[in-house]
């Protein structure tokens, strides 16, 4: 079989999946790098993991997973710069004032983008930043700076690395809804005022036979406003046992998702949030739910990584 990577090279599409910088050896590390041309640190580029205590920074695995992506000519997604979770508590119990909370983002940023710069393609400066009602979520930034924390952030993040990608990433925006509507509105109103946006992710944690029927219709709307669109975090959940009908269910929803992304032209490319069903957050997170991924646990492919190539012009 063709690797996934060059079925996507020959579209120029993105085909990428989150890693675990610990699991980066033996067969894990040999289906990371022959079957994806993008990689995404699923939690090393994170603040709590960059900056366990103050001024103290650990980047091995970041370091780890950017070398390892330039070993095997993949890009990299930076994954993520300014978000309500996985902070470290140095910071959120720190007892700051606003002003030291916008001086603590903004050098945040410019360490970690400048570090990285011109190694990471594309970061999610901003991760998950609306309610489901698609009113702006509060957090340690809105309170601190305002909604407008995240103008701020893109143009802190354009100025460290004028070469890279900013996208904005968040959750149950894939279809057309009141959620993406608000990310939709912010990004006219970022470009209208000169704000740097140059994507969106929509991060796709899906569940089985629920592929939202307005998936491409939504991804055009961006891309008509000039934005490139990425799906960053593609996982496809079913309730446990998974069994042949469940599997096959799974591939026509993968399939479903790459198609609406392959059929829009500024839609640049497909990740999954870890391609094997051994390293992925679901089973930790939704109990009784798992088999998400398009391998399972013995890295076994699964019906839905021949949907994948499948739409990816394989056979
Ligand atoms: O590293 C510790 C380890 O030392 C400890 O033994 C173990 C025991 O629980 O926990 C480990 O930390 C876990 C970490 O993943 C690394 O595996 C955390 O408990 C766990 O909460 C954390 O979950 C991550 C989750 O974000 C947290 O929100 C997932 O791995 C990660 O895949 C997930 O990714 C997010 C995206 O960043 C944003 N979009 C949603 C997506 C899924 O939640």
């Amino acid at each position: 079989d063709t690797p996934l990577r060059d079925l996507a090279a020959a579209k120029g599409r993105a085909i990428g999946t989150a890693v675990t910088g610990g699991k980066l050896n033996g067969t894990y590390a040999e289906v990371a790098a022959r079957e994806f041309n993008w990689l995404t640190p699923g939690n090393a580029m994170k603040w709590e993991s960059v900056e366990p205590s103050r001024g103290s920074f650990n980047w091995a695995e970041a370091d780890q997973i950017v070398d390892f992506a330039e070993a095997h000519g993949q890009r990299v997604r930076g994954h993520t710069l300014v978000w309500h979770s996985q902070n470290p508590g140095w910071l959120t119990n720190g007892g700051f004032t606003p002003a030291q909370l916008r001086t603590l983002l903004m050098d945040h940023i410019d360490t970690e983008v400048t570090r990285y710069r011109g190694r990471v393609t594309a970061w999610d400066v901003v991760n998950e930043p609306f309610n489901e009602d698609g009113t702006y979520r509060q957090t340690i930034w809105s309170d601190a700076l305002g909604q407008d924390y995240i103008a701020e952030a893109l143009t802190r993040a354009r100025a460290a690395d004028p070469g890279a990608k900013l996208y904005i990433n968040d959750y149950n925006v894939e279809g057309v809804n009141a959620k993406s509507t608000a990310l939709y509105n912010l990004v006219r109103s970022l470009k209208e005022r000169g704000v740097p946006i140059d994507g969106v992710g929509l991060q796709a944690h899906l569940i089985l036979g629920q592929v939202p029927g307005t998936f491409q219709q939504n991804i055009q709307r961006f891309a008509d406003l000039g934005v490139d669109v990425a799906i960053t975090e593609l996982d496809i959940r079913m309730q446990l046992p998974a069994t042949d009908a469940k599997l096959a269910q799974q591939a026509a929803d993968y399939r479903a998702v790459m198609d609406a992304c392959v059929a829009v032209d500024r839609c640049t490319g497909v990740t999954v949030w870890g391609f094997t069903d051994s390293d992925s957050w679901i089973p930790d997170f939704f109990e009784g739910y798992g088999a998400a991924t398009p391998y399972d646990e013995n890295y076994a492919p699964k019906p839905a990584y021949h949907a994948i190539a499948a739409s990816l012009g394989g056979t």
